[in-house]
């Protein structure tokens, strides 16, 4: 049996972090087990903090207000990454542009609430909704020093309901979020070689 080590980068609320904690942490799939060994947030008030205690684990927080360029910061996360000898780093809602001095060293994959190309940045749920589309997604990618550019792993699709409101867009979009990013981080970690 092998063993596979996460880390998990979350700037927020963590329903994603918790979702994976449930699903995937501690859990043995096809012979191998993932084990989340570390937690970064770059925001010390972050609620996906408390949601992490439930599970017995700290996180570590590192706010990128205490560094004087985005490649200091980044290189502060690169070396969290490497002493703890990760296989895979999830970004789960973390609000935060990489450089390369991150995604060249680090092996990462990224979740993003749009049918991807389409909808990059931080307001892909709303710009989505308000679109003509009429279906909406999720899409999981590696990252990349492209913002959300990176090659695509998974994506997945609903269709819009006539009259659906912003609200329920969200819905339909964070329902699939919690399919899709377990379920990525299993396939690359258990099924793949
Ligand atoms: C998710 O919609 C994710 O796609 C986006 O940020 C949100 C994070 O939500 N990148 P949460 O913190 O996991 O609840």
């Amino acid at each position: 049996m092998s063993v596979k080590k996460i880390a998990i980068l979350f700037s927020g609320n963590g329903s994603n972090l918790e979702n994976i904690l449930k699903k995937v942490h501690n859990k043995t799939f096809n012979g191998t087990t993932i084990k989340c060994e570390l937690l970064i947030c770059n925001k010390k008030d972050a609620f996906g903090i408390q949601r992490a205690k439930k599970y017995g684990l700290e996180t570590v927080i590192i706010e990128h207000k205490n560094f004087n360029s985005r490649e200091e910061f980044d290189e502060k996360l690169v070396n969290l990454i490497k002493q703890k000898d990760i296989d895979l780093t999830i970004l789960a809602g973390f609000m935060r542009i990489l450089t390369p001095v991150f995604t060249k060293n680090v092996k990462a994959i990224n979740l993003h609430p749009s049918i991807l190309p389409l909808f990059k940045g931080a307001n892909a749920i709303k710009e989505s909704f308000e679109s003509d589309m009429l279906v909406g997604g999720v899409s999981v990618h590696f990252v990349s020093e492209e913002l959300d550019g990176g090659k695509l792993i998974n994506q997945l699709v609903f269709y819009r309901k006539k009259g659906m409101s912003l609200d329920e867009w969200e819905e339909n979009i964070h329902a699939l979020e919690y399919e899709i990013l377990p379920k990525t981080i299993i396939e690359l970690l258990a099924f793949s070689n």
